[in-house]
């Protein structure tokens, strides 16, 4: 038998990037590549990039020219790019980077093994195509190795809303959502290995609308279908949009008790004004009201969101009522981002606001943000709640987990053998909030 070549996977970005990383390691492992921790020693080093940052682009050329060196100490060795920068550069990363062997989009990863045979023979591959053809079909049939209690599972993947400011609709394409049977057959499998609880991932994922036995699904529907699963504990999704927020999934929020109170729903700007000319579809009246309807249905459920300051246009009226719709919300976690253009976009043309107007706009709504993340992180002092144990802590006998509310916790003085607990839910007395976890006591 030869021996396995080594793959080096970097991952930038979101879950889903995560997600798509295993993916492709699962792929590829068919062509005898088994996954390293580190570059020096990796046959193939595979960037798995993001666009959504500002300056991305330009952080992966820089990144791929420090591999210089790999290269230059080893001439076999292969250099892929894939993920959003992959899907958006296309060629032009062929042609500013000799280096790079491979280009691969997110459409297009279970054709990784052909490409990657291709480079082997010294040609150089592309593939930036939306096929006809299913990746996740394709790629479902490798074993899927857990890593832990919990796990990621694309759901649903593109997005059909363009938001003036945001790529996805060009990188990951046309909204698709997975058959519910597929989705169903790769959580029991992940159960089967030990895994206790599934977050559901899509960049637009409450917008779900996969075949199911009796035409399409709903995420609530296939939400119920999960909570079936013996050995599933618990349950997350996101991303999700405000118009998609449907009926059915708020009352799954009230009833089904795997699913976990926690929910992210960026609104990106609490200005009408500014919601329209972001294409956002909904007012900051309509967040305000949804947000109301499924505390209704959960109280305790903690709310995140994502917010762009320094659109284009926007006023310091306009990023007042942003502000006053986070006092209104108390956000319990939050992403806040100055905005800035993505070539192609719809914003990218428009006149751009002055870059310390949107530096001190971010620091003011940053300091709001952390404020109320402290109050409610702070309120969970005295409660009990229900930890997912992932792993042992720093001091002896300590273990770490999540709680309900995505709560990192500290447990202390825990059973001596922590590995026996990896896995399972500790019922815990919270008695301290520290700057970005919580700490607690077994009950
Ligand atoms: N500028 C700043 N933030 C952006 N986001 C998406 N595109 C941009 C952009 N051009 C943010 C949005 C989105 C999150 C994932 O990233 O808030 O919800
Ligand atoms: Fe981007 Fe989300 Fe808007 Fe889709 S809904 S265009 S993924 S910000």
């Amino acid at each position: 038998m030869s021996t396995p070549k080594k793959l080096y996977i970097k991952t930038y970005g979101c879950q889903m990037n995560v997600y798509d990383s295993e993916r492709m390691a699962e792929a590829l492992g068919g062509s005898g590549y088994v996954e390293t921790q580190t570059p020096d020693d990796a046959d193939m080093i595979l960037f798995n990039t993001c666009h959504i940052r500002e300056r991305a682009v330009e952080k992966v050329y820089s990144d791929l020219g420090r591999l210089k060196v790999f290269k230059a100490a080893k001439p076999d060795l292969k250099i892929g790019v894939a993920g959003c920068v992959a899907q958006a550069e296309g060629a032009e990363i062929m042609r500013r980077q000799p280096m790079v062997d491979l280009v691969v989009g997110p459409q297009s990863y279970h054709r990784l093994p052909e490409l990657e045979a291709r480079t082997r023979k010294g040609v150089r591959a592309l593939d930036t195509d939306f096929p006809a053809d299913d990746k996740f079909e394709t790629l479902r049939h490798r074993p899927k190795v857990a890593r832990g209690p919990t796990a990621f599972l694309t759901v649903q993947e593109g997005c059909d809303k363009f938001c003036a400011f945001c790529v996805v609709p060009y990188t990951r394409g046309a909204e698709v959502s997975r058959p519910v049977e597929r989705i169903l057959e790769e959580a029991r499998n992940l159960v089967d290995r030990g895994v206790r609880e599934i977050t559901l991932l899509g960049q637009n994922v409450n917008a779900y609308h996969g075949a199911g036995t009796d035409g399409d699904w709903s995420l609530a529907r296939l939400i119920w279908a999960l909570d079936e699963i013996d050995g599933l504990e618990r349950i997350r999704f996101t991303t999700s949009h405000p118009n998609d927020m449907s009926d059915d999934l708020i009352e799954a929020h009230g009833h089904c008790a795997k699913l976990m109170p926690y929910l992210h729903l960026p609104v990106q700007s609490g200005s009408d004004r500014i919601l329209k000319r972001m294409n956002r579809s909904h007012t900051a009246d309509d967040y305000l009201r949804l947000i109301e309807r499924i505390r209704a249905a959960r109280p305790d459920i903690l709310i995140s969101g994502d917010f762009i300051v320094g659109f284009p246009e926007e006023t310091e009226e306009d990023f007042e009522q942003t502000l006053a719709l986070i006092r209104a919300v108390e956000y319990g976690q939050a992403y806040s981002f100055k905005y800035s253009t993505r070539p192609g976009t719809p914003a990218a043309e428009r006149e751009q606001l002055v870059e310390d107007v949107k530096t001190e706009r971010l620091y003011r709504l940053q300091a709001l943000l952390a404020e109320q993340q402290r109050r409610v992180q702070d309120r969970m002092v005295g409660r009990d709640v229900s930890v997912l144990i992932e792993r042992s802590g720093r001091l002896p006998g300590q273990m770490v987990g999540k709680s309900e509310y995505l709560h990192a916790v500290h447990v202390a003085d825990a059973d001596a053998s922590v590995d026996a607990a990896i896995g399972q839910l500790a019922r815990v007395r919270i008695t301290g909030s520290g700057t970005n976890s919580l700490s607690g006591v077994l009950k």
